[in-house]
């Protein structure tokens, strides 16, 4: 055979395996016999040997993965891998609907999915080859897993047709159905090894193993459903995936398209009752709407689509009795009141303790100690009491007095408006609230100071620290005489704090433990506030008008630096050398619209919208989400929201189209 007879018979095998792979794992309708796949399979093995040559990163030789041991790279996400916003009744699906219908005043469409229980993967294809499978990670970046991925046989390595774009991703759920799952674990328990305590944990797991021939033993599958990309074939969500099943894709069959909240609830009764017939866990219902455009206009909160929700089905419920009443003092001084319940198993596992989130709750169930309670397991890793079954009550219970100082210090506890939990507020002096502040900000994703948890503890008890400044003023004297701390511990406790002054700028704000600063929201205002200085300044209609952050959130950060405590604490960060500034700053492209305040609406036709931000952020600006007297720009393109004209022209605020935009960064 010449070489080029080969390279036309290996394409030739290549195509009609993956037919045939395609016809057997996702249209579950196989063309021929196993005997002459595994032929076919082995002549295209030989050939491929024969030729080395020949590039054969998407063969479908390649799906029994090998034995070289993965080591996950990290990768950064194109576009992040957002969550959803739950409800868990259709009281909140209608505030969604709502909300939705505030926005984009105009009909539109929703499509409704089954929610699969399993762990999400995203997809990228270029020039309908498969060249990349990362895991979801923490939305930003994630774990390059293609190596395993590839052995996945729903998962198409080379897409049929031609029309596909010609860079994109596929984003999907890689599931363990039930019939291999079962199988799996009662594989495991004959060899004496723990069996998965369920098919999302297996299916994580397995994708995660090291030696991606023995991810191919597992047999996992991958439904897809959602496409991403700039160029992508409709502008509809539903049209997207129907053509996704043209190239290859799995897209559940379940999926449907709907007019209104009304078939979206018929939809759930169905699938709640049917779920139990379907080859694999589901946990939920998610909604879409379809129309792509509109959801551009919905766009995002920090953590989710505005466009898209969940609806979850309830989770397991089992009973057993309430022993006591437990109070928990958190770092920021929330209490926590926690059940100790008759050890009872739950979803796999054997509970203890379950939270009863706050008075109201215990109130709101009547809640008594001796009662038997209904807890459930959810998404969370806490159970929590969810009801009481007042059958089985017996008449002499009392209430629960709900407790009215900190379990901790005795200060007495306090309750903001708005808030649901009660509040320690001797946040200076109470034990467990300075402990876990301090805990916190050495943490791996706050300061990352090596050895945390065991330090942290004996520097406290030894009174060297009482407040996060104070680990950047020890010296090795001071370190010396404490218990089990050799010379060699003292130099890399030294060293790791040395080190961590130059932390990251956001991750410096959300080290600091600000009530309801996360991760994604010290990120964001880092990136508005690129100093400690101005971030201290800020006012809270400053903060409450940033994209994705409410009054809550703008309230606590200026509560936090009010405080004259906190500002000492600043200012010994400070004067240690802590960097709390962002250098970010002198990479921005211009100051032409240095602190301009930009409100952008409608759909563009050069940008998208998440371009459009990072230009006004990368020039100096600022990119608000509301129209106030304090907008400098309202960016409008078509179909802009009606409203926001309106209060632009009403306060006579410049409206300008996104080819004036361009020309003043130009
Ligand atoms: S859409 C922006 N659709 O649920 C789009 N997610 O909490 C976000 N999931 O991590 C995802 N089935 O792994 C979407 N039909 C479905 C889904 C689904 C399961 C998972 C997904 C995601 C999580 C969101």
């Amino acid at each position: 055979m010449t070489k080029t007879e080969a390279i036309n018979r290996i394409y030739f095998l290549r195509k009609t395996l993956e037919e045939h792979n395609h016809n057997y794992y996702v249209l579950s309708n196989p063309k021929i016999s196993d005997f002459e796949y595994d032929m076919l399979m082995m002549e295209l093995d030989s050939l491929e040997k024969k030729f080395p040559e020949i590039d054969k990163t998407s063969s479908p030789t390649q799906r029994v993965g090998n034995d070289v041991s993965n080591n996950f790279e990290q990768v950064h996400h194109k576009y992040p891998m957002l969550s959803l916003g739950n409800t868990y009744n259709t009281e909140e699906l209608i505030e969604f609907d709502s909300r939705v219908k505030k926005i984009i005043e105009q009909n539109f469409e929703y499509v409704a999915e089954l929610k699969l229980d399993g762990t999400s993967i995203s997809l990228t294809y270029v020039d309908g080859v498969l060249t990349k499978g990362v895991t979801r990670g923490d939305g930003i970046k994630g774990d390059d897993v293609t190596a395993n991925v590839k052995t996945i046989k729903s998962i198409p390595l080379q897409l049929k047709g031609n029309d596909f774009p010609k860079e994109f991703e596929m984003r999907g759920e890689i599931v363990l159905p039930h019939k291999v799952f079962d199988k799996l674990n009662a594989e495991r328990i004959e060899r004496g090894e723990q069996a998965f305590a369920n098919p999302r944990n297996a299916a994580s797991g397995s994708l995660k193993l090291i030696n991606s021939a023995e991810v191919a033993k597992r047999n996992l599958d991958c439904y897809v459903y959602y496409m991403i990309g700039g160029d992508l074939p409709f502008k509809s969500h539903f049209k997207n995936l129907e053509k996704a099943k043209e190239w290859g894709f799995k897209v559940p069959s379940q999926i449907t398209k709907a007019k209104n909240i009304g078939e979206i609830a018929e939809y759930i009764n169905y699938w709640n009752t049917e779920r139990k017939n379907l080859p694999f866990d589901i946990d939920g219902i998610v909604i879409k709407v379809d129309d792509l455009d509109l959801q551009d206009e919905l766009g995002l909160t920090a953590k989710s689509p505005r466009w898209a929700i969940s609806y979850k089905f309830k989770a397991e419920q089992v009973e057993t009795e309430l022993l006591s009443i437990d109070y928990q003092v958190g770092r920021t001084g929330a209490i926590t009141p926690v059940a100790n319940l008759k050890p009872v198993q739950v979803a796999g596992t054997v509970v203890k303790r379950a939270s009863l989130h706050n008075a109201d709750q215990i109130e709101l169930l009547d809640i008594r100690v001796g009662d038997f309670v209904f807890i459930e397991k959810g998404g969370e890793i806490i159970p929590k009491v969810v009801a009481v079954n007042i059958k089985k009550r017996e008449n002499n219970l009392e209430k629960v007095q709900y407790i009215s100082t900190c379990p901790e210090c005795n200060t007495t506890l306090v309750r903001q408006e708005g808030e649901a939990k009660h509040f320690c507020p001797n946040e200076f002096g109470c034990p467990p609230q300075i402990l876990g502040k301090i805990e916190h900000f050495f943490s791996r994703k706050a300061m990352n100071i090596a050895g945390a948890e065991a330090t942290v503890k004996l520097l406290f008890d030894a009174k060297l620290i009482e407040n996060i400044s104070d680990i950047y003023y020890l010296t090795p004297e001071k370190l010396i005489n404490l218990e089990r701390f050799a010379q060699k511990s003292v130099e890399n406790l030294l060293e790791s704090i040395e080190n961590s002054k130059l932390t990251p700028y956001p991750r410096i704000i959300y080290a600091l433990g600000i009530r309801n600063v996360g991760e994604t929201v010290a990120k964001i205002i880092a990136k508005q506030f690129n100093s400690i200085e101005k971030l201290m300044l800020a006012s809270e209609d400053e903060l409450a008008n940033i994209n994705e952050i409410g009054q809550v959130i703008a309230k606590s950060i200026v509560n936090y630096f009010n405080n004259p405590l906190n500002k000492q604490i600043i200012e010994r960060l400070v004067s240690a050398g802590v960097k709390m500034y962002d250098d970010e700053v002198n990479n921005l492209f211009s100051t032409k619209l240095n602190n301009l305040q930009i409100v952008i609406s409608g759909t563009f036709e050069i940008n998208s919208r998440d371009e459009l931000k990072i230009l006004i952020e990368k020039n100096g600006g600022k990119n608000v989400s509301s129209v106030s007297k304090n907008t400098d720009f309202l960016l409008a393109g078509s179909n802009i929201g009606p409203s926001k004209l309106e209060k632009a022209e009403k306060l006579g605020i410049k409206i300008i189209s996104e080819n004036e935009f361009l020309k003043m960064i130009e």
